[in-house]
């Protein structure tokens, strides 16, 4: 980070790790100047009602929920963001009422196409070829022409991008999100389990609710804050040649904004303080986030709370601690003191998916529910301890019936993970897996 002029392009003289090396630099250059000259997928006013919802996350009076894919594909059909989109919704209503909170939604959606990559090659056999990047970048079979990185693909990510939050803006404002509908957002393979059978109790609650209302003359059917949600994007701003060229001024405040997504985050791998991403993202007002891996120390925290949110703005910087379950105990409380003592305001949230990654005997890369429910725990216990507030949740699933992580309601085994295997990347919670979640943590959050 400097304390130099910030521009969407000063980043460039920075150093920008996991950025793939394009065989056609020409055809990169061709392709960012359509890229910029398109429209904004989100405008800047909704990322400001996003930031005044995420200050109120932090400060306890709502709570954050971001989730979403781990990689989003170019081939996801319109059934598979729906479904992902409803688990979201259902998980919401069970934060929102037996939590007694309201919650932020922000999905890991419409967007999330770049991943970070512990090496930039993988060999299988005698054939090194780069790793798969996402499909922003690259192919995931690997042959020499799937793994080339192909400029076109950033134009096909906006557009996918594009269509993906169409569908996301009808779903939640078309009548699909209406709370009257909240049975159908049970869809059959999670109605059909304890965690759907607990969700349509609650429903059937919610219902009795609506009806006393509508008894009382309310009229539910005109009350927007009923039948729409409120639902923002969010993914890794990763590929700074992708941000940049969707960086806009905003002409009623004269300022910058990455309008790719509502809210961008940090990843773990790059969130060096002199590197490019802290100062591309240190001059967008989008509200940000950064992740927060064991080896942070209290220096490093501080400091991106420093760079990111010079001015102390409540909402802008949301950290999103992901530790592992057997570290977050112990690693955690001293960045709380040591943040609270600065008086930054920071929302606090956990991902209790990254820190919690293993392989299984079988070979497949899987997180066990039950650590991932023990991180969760010992984050709000840390903060409890702390007198700071646990903020929110940052978690990778899907709507469909995929067989990714281990343990929950089913009690998913080793053998089972390769029945529906299905991610480009990390593990996922299916749909009945993330509503147990959402239930374990409206308890904590009944009692935070
Ligand atoms: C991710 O969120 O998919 C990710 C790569 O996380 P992290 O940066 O925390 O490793
Ligand atoms: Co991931």
């Amino acid at each position: 980070m400097s304390t130099t002029t910030w521009n969407p392009q000063s980043w460039r003289n920075f150093s920008a790790l996991q950025q793939p090396s394009w065989p056609e630099p020409a055809a990169l250059e061709q392709t960012l100047k359509i890229l910029s000259d398109q429209p904004p997928l989100v405008f800047a006013g909704e990322a400001r009602d996003l930031q005044d919802r995420l200050a109120a996350a932090g400060r306890g009076e709502a709570f954050l929920l971001q989730a979403g894919d781990c990689a989003e594909s170019f081939e996801s059909s319109a059934d598979s963001i729906r479904d992902r989109l409803r688990v979201i919704l259902q998980m919401a209503v069970v934060l929102t009422y037996a939590g007694r909170v309201p919650v932020v939604k922000v999905g890991r959606i419409a967007g999330q196409f770049a991943k970070p990559r512990s090496s930039d090659t993988e060999t299988q056999g005698e054939l090194e070829l780069p790793s798969f990047r996402g499909h922003i970048i690259n192919d995931i079979g690997f042959s020499e022409t799937e793994r080339r990185a192909e400029p076109n693909r950033l134009l096909m990510a906006y557009n996918r991008a594009a269509a993906t939050l169409n569908l996301v803006r009808a779903f939640t404002r078309g009548g699909f999100a209406d709370l009257t509908r909240v049975h159908q957002w049970n869809q059959e393979f999670v109605a059909d389990s304890p965690q759907g059978a607990q969700y349509e109790k609650l429903a059937q609650e919610i219902d009795r609710s609506l009806q006393f209302m509508r008894s009382c003359g309310i009229d539910l059917d005109r009350d927007h804050a009923l039948n729409e949600v409120d639902f923002y994007t969010s993914h890794e701003a990763l590929i700074l040649d992708y941000e940049e060229a969707l960086t806009r001024l905003d002409s009623l405040t004269d300022e910058w904004y990455d309008c790719s997504a509502h809210m961008l985050w940090i990843g773990e791998r790059t969130r060096q303080l002199d590197g490019a991403h802290v100062e591309f993202l240190r001059g967008v007002k989008n509200p940000l986030g950064c992740k927060i891996g064991p080896t942070a120390t209290v220096e490093d925290v501080v400091g991106i709370c420093e760079a990111l949110n010079p001015d102390k703005i409540e909402g802008r910087v949301t950290l999103i601690t992901r530790m592992g379950a057997e570290n977050i105990r112990e690693k955690l409380p001293p960045l709380l003191a040591a943040v609270k003592e600065t008086g930054h305001p920071v929302v606090w949230v956990s991902d209790p998916m990254h820190g919690n990654t293993f392989t299984a005997p079988g070979g497949h890369k899987t997180r066990h529910f039950d650590a991932i429910v023990d991180e969760i725990t010992g984050f709000f216990e840390s903060h409890e301890k702390a007198g700071t507030i646990a903020g929110g949740i940052h978690l990778e699933l899907t709507g469909d019936a995929v067989t990714e992580c281990l343990g929950g309601g089913d009690d998913l085994t080793d053998d089972e993970l390769s029945h529906a295997y299905e991610t480009m990347c990390d593990p996922r919670l299916n749909g009945r897996q993330g509503l147990d979640v959402a239930f374990r943590v409206a308890d904590l959050l009944a009692a935070r």
